[in-house]
């Protein structure tokens, strides 16, 4: 059995790799034209970082799982995959709790000014601490956008430290989003005019493309902070470099950028408002152990003929291919 991988996993996925003699190529490199030459006689591909379209599958003749260790599937043609029965293998709930902490990490660096002070402070400036940027979070508003797996835990965690939160999810019931004393907001605008904290936990599709743009950071005031630990391109960053430049809101901790893996050049990372990470949320030991792990026994799986449940396109086993 070939597996082709984009980039070296965490050494527990790779013991799973090994453990089966499977035939490992590593390439280095995400773009599907530079992996192509390894995978013409591939049965699998894991992509870490990088992506996966139609033409290079088709070329791919042998290919029968695609493994993502995570749960973002934008990189990858889902729709082609489906089409050639080839199921897509996701990682759902291993690196959920690391991506809530990290956006909980960024709400507090945010909300208490943490890495502009910290760089003041190291060139002598002792009085940035006069600034008050920071704010308290307790009796605050968090809005989250998208109350799936990530969202529901960050949920817990801020309604713990005494923040009141509100979540707009139009495909979770309201009564369950209630049961947990959280606001159901069916109006995304009225949800972000009245809230402190906004965090994004929400899947790049046509419908979250661009969703927080110019019209909403007119909702926003000077004591907004924007989390985004979700997909760069939710939001339009240029309206967002716009409104951090004139102080509109209070702040932005982001984890995810429209280009990766970096555009140095960014107007953003000019800015003291801003806290960027390098999309690592899930990248702790315990996630990166976990992901690695069940993409590759995913993998391997589908390749030995199993229908593996942890799939994005679970309609792929009614395809010919698997009804033998
Ligand atoms: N920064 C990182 O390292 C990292 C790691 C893991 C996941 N992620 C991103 O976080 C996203 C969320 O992950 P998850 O595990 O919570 O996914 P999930 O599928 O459990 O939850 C996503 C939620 O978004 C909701 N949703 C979908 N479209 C929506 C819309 N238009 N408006 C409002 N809500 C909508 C869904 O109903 C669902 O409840 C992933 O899709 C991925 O892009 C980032």
């Amino acid at each position: 059995m070939k597996i082709v991988i984009s980039h070296r996993l965490h050494d527990d996925g790779m013991k799973v790799l090994e453990d089966v003699n499977a035939q490992v190529a590593i390439t280095n490199d995400g773009n599907p034209k530079a992996m192509l030459p390894e995978l013409l006689d591939a049965d699998g591909l894991i992509i870490r970082i990088g992506s996966i379209n139609r033409e290079t599958m088709l070329q791919a003749k042998n290919l029968k799982a695609i493994g993502r260790p995570g749960v973002g599937v934008d990189d990858v043609d889902v729709k082609t995959a489906t089409e050639l029965g080839i199921p897509v293998v996701i990682a759902p709930g291993a690196n959920t709790r690391s991506v809530a902490e990290h956006a909980f990490a960024l709400m507090f660096a945010c909300a208490k000014d943490i890495v502009h002070s910290d760089k003041e402070k190291r060139n002598g400036n002792f009085n940035i601490r006069s600034s008050y940027k920071a704010y308290e979070l307790n009796h605050k508003t968090l809005a989250l956008i998208g109350y799936g797996r990530i969202g529901s835990i960050l949920a817990q965690m801020s309604k713990a430290i005494g923040m009141n939160v509100k979540v707009y999810d139009p495909f979770v019931k309201q009564e369950a989003i209630e049961k947990e004393g959280y606001l159901y907001c069916a109006n995304l605008d009225d949800m972000i005019r009245d809230s402190h904290v906004i965090s994004i936990h929400v899947p790049l599709t046509n419908e979250t493309r661009s969703l927080i743009g110019e019209h909403e950071f007119e909702l926003m005031n000077e004591h907004t902070i924007l989390i985004n630990c979700a997909r760069g391109e939710v939001i339009n960053e240029e309206a967002l470099t716009k409104v951090l430049q004139e102080g509109k809101i209070h702040s932005a901790g982001l984890d995810v950028f429209a280009h990766e893996p970096i555009d140095i050049n960014s107007s953003l990372f000019k800015l003291n408002n801003v806290i960027v990470s390098p999309h690592m949320a899930g990248q702790t030991k315990e996630a990166a152990s976990g992901v690695a792990t069940m993409a590759a026994e995913g993998v391997i799986a589908v390749i030995n003929g199993e229908r593996w449940s942890y799939v994005c396109n679970p309609e792929v086993y009614n395809h010919p291919r698997w009804n033998k």
